[in-house]
């Protein structure tokens, strides 16, 4: 019988060079993050990003997230400033993302970030995308590596559900640290958050010592004819109840709520960071589970619980 997770290999030398070789041919990977699983390519090459394109059924007009590991790499392909200095020095390697204007002589692919004048850039921490990313001459454009507007996948496993043996080297590197994605911060203007992460607003303005904006307004990225979902569990998602909907799924957060069948806590000791890393995990379950509907507790709007609530927020979202 054929093994399915053939697809999914060991973090060591041995196949850290054939994910290299791999990504050298311009062919598309998967790589462990510490936010979440990444589909990765050469980020010079156009035929490599194209193919990320297609097999995340993403529109062309969303651009990719760039992957280094160190700033000389990135000083040929973006404009650095001050603040993005600062930030630098003292988050990463870490998961934030910084929107910088790309450099006129940059090799980044057109189609990695739509034709825009803007690239979207950041260092992951995990040990074993920064190995990858040591051995190869080019960054990488890294997607999460999940099928356009679905649930990012947290682990090895969720990318051979999500991708069913198209992505052919999957580097596991286990189940991510933090669980949700990156927070990605504008630095082309005012410092401006454009999606929330376990970075916080405060911890930014706290570095820069500057106030952070936060764009407030949820962008729907629109298709022909028809609105996409964004972070979708793929079943109807209410936010802020007090129970399940009858023979639905609820989703819990503290030592206040029983444990039930249809009931899936976040953190029983009321955790932030223990929700968060829950969250992709405890969804993808549910919907295993054929649950025709969730309904959410209410999660505290604080530190990490920020970019929960937004994740929730857009999951829920008609
Ligand atoms: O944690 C993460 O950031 C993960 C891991 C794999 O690194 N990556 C990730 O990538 O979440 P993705 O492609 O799923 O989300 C990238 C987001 C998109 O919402 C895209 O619109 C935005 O970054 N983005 C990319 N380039 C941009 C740019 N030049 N200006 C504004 N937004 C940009
Ligand atoms: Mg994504």
């Amino acid at each position: 019988m054929k093994n399915i997770y053939l697809n999914v290999y060991k973090s060591n030398l041995a196949n850290l060079r054939k994910a290299k070789k791999s990504v050298e041919n311009n062919d598309v990977i998967s790589i462990p993050t510490e936010t979440v699983y990444g589909l990765a390519g050469n980020a010079y090459s156009e035929i490599s990003v194209k193919k990320i394109f297609k097999l995340k059924k993403r529109p062309k007009y969303n651009p990719l997230i760039l992957h280094y590991v160190s700033l000389n790499k990135l000083r040929e392909d973006a404009e650095l400033n001050i603040p993005f200095i600062k930030l630098y020095k003292s988050l990463c390697p870490g998961p934030i993302t910084f929107i910088l204007n790309k450099k006129k002589k940059s090799k980044i692919s057109k189609t990695a970030n739509s034709r825009k004048k803007t690239i979207a850039i950041r260092f992951p921490k995990h040990k074993v995308a920064r190995s990858l990313l040591k051995i190869i001459n080019f960054p990488l454009a890294a997607p999460s590596a999940n099928i356009f507007s679905k649930l990012s996948p947290t682990s090895a496993w969720d990318v051979v559900d999500e991708f069913n043996g198209k992505v052919k080297i999957i580097l596991d590197g286990g189940p991510c640290k933090i669980g949700l994605e990156s927070t990605i911060l504008d630095l082309t203007t005012r410092p401006t958050i454009l999606r929330q992460g376990s970075i916080t607003k405060k911890k930014i303005e706290k570095i820069l010592k500057k106030k952070v904006f936060l764009k407030k307004k949820i962008t729907q990225i629109k298709s022909p004819g028809q609105l996409s979902f964004h972070y979708s569990p793929g079943i109807p998602l209410l936010i802020n109840k007090k129970l399940p909907k009858k023979n639905g799924a609820f989703i819990t957060f503290g030592k206040q709520y029983k444990n039930k069948k249809n009931y899936f806590n976040l953190s029983q000791k009321g955790n932030l960071n223990e929700a968060a890393n829950n969250l992709y995990k405890i969804m993808r379950k549910i919907k295993k589970l054929k649950y025709q509907s969730i309904n959410v507790c209410s999660i505290p709007n604080e530190g990490i619980g920020c970019a929960i609530n937004d994740r929730l927020k857009k999951a829920s979202f008609k």
